[in-house]
């Protein structure tokens, strides 16, 4: 099963993507988490993990990659990661592990004025849509903040769109438009609250009447904490397993 994990920037996109990985390596799953951000940097300090090669770099940089691209051998096949790819044949040099937790990193920008952020979204894309999972495999992919990875069709390969919201109205908004974008692309969607306490959780609810809601992640001082410090989220939420039974139940008609 692959899963986009989604939202606006900030909700905890990120945060929900490390505890679900875990709690699934926990229940015995081998989770890929896919840091298919090109902005952030951290990642791999929230599943406690080193940080391995990205697939930019490894394919010699964007001029690897354009060289790739024009290459008449790979004329007719102008991905970036081959047809069904199998977790265990992705060079170990770009991957780390934690906990029983994979990591794979697309890209990341890293000069100044060195382009734009397309050929990152093309190599996600690639990912996403090539990678061909094991029974016990989930692929997490934790998506850049807001709305571009579905203009890109990063999300076409997943089964599911898991939207984070937080006790904000512009996340609480955008809902309507990640549940339409992923009924376009016929996806399951659903949606993860994030940063609740007993009042905004009720309030957020009430917004997202008719939405399929399937966990409520509590504000929590040892994840807030964990974080600032760059360690490791090693903190046990059950409200996390509420996102594991869904998976596992495979009940996902919303
Ligand atoms: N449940 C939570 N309890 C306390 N703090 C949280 C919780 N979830 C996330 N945070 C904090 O909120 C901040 C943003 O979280 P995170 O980086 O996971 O969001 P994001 O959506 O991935 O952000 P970005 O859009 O930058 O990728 C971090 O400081 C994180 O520690
Ligand atoms: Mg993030």
């Amino acid at each position: 099963m692959k899963v986009m994990i989604c939202g606006k920037g900030g909700s905890g996109k990120s945060t929900v993507t490390v505890l679900l990985a875990k709690a699934l390596a926990k229940n015995g799953k081998t989770p890929l988490v896919v840091d298919a951000d090109e902005s952030n940097l951290c990642l791999h300090r929230l599943l406690g993990a080193d940080l391995p090669a990205n697939l930019l770099d490894d394919m010699g940089g964007r001029a690897g990659v354009k060289a790739r691209r024009q290459n008449p051998l790979m004329a007719g096949s102008p991905e970036l990661f081959a047809a069904d790819t199998r977790v265990s044949e992705i060079p170990a040099r770009c991957l780390a592990e934690a906990d029983g937790v994979k990591l794979l990193l697309t890209g990341k920008i890293q000069a100044y004025g060195e382009g734009c952020a397309c050929m990152i979204g093309s190599i996600s894309r690639s990912v996403v849509t090539h990678l061909r999972e094991a029974e016990d495999e989930v692929v997490l992919v934790d998506a850049e903040a807001g709305l571009e990875h579905f203009g890109r069709r990063i999300d076409a390969g997943c089964d599911l769109v898991l939207h984070v919201v937080d006790p904000t109205h512009e996340s609480v908004a955008m809902a309507e438009r990640v549940r339409e974008m992923a009924d376009g692309g016929r996806r399951s969607f659903a949606c993860v609250l994030n940063k609740m306490d007993a009042v905004t959780k009720d309030l957020v609810l009430s917004r997202l009447d008719g939405y399929p809601v399937i966990a409520a992640i509590p504000l929590s001082d040892s994840v807030f904490q964990a974080a600032l410090g760059g360690e490791s989220l090693t903190v046990n939420l059950p409200e996390v397993d509420d996102i594991c039974r869904y998976l596992e139940d495979g009940d996902r008609s919303g």
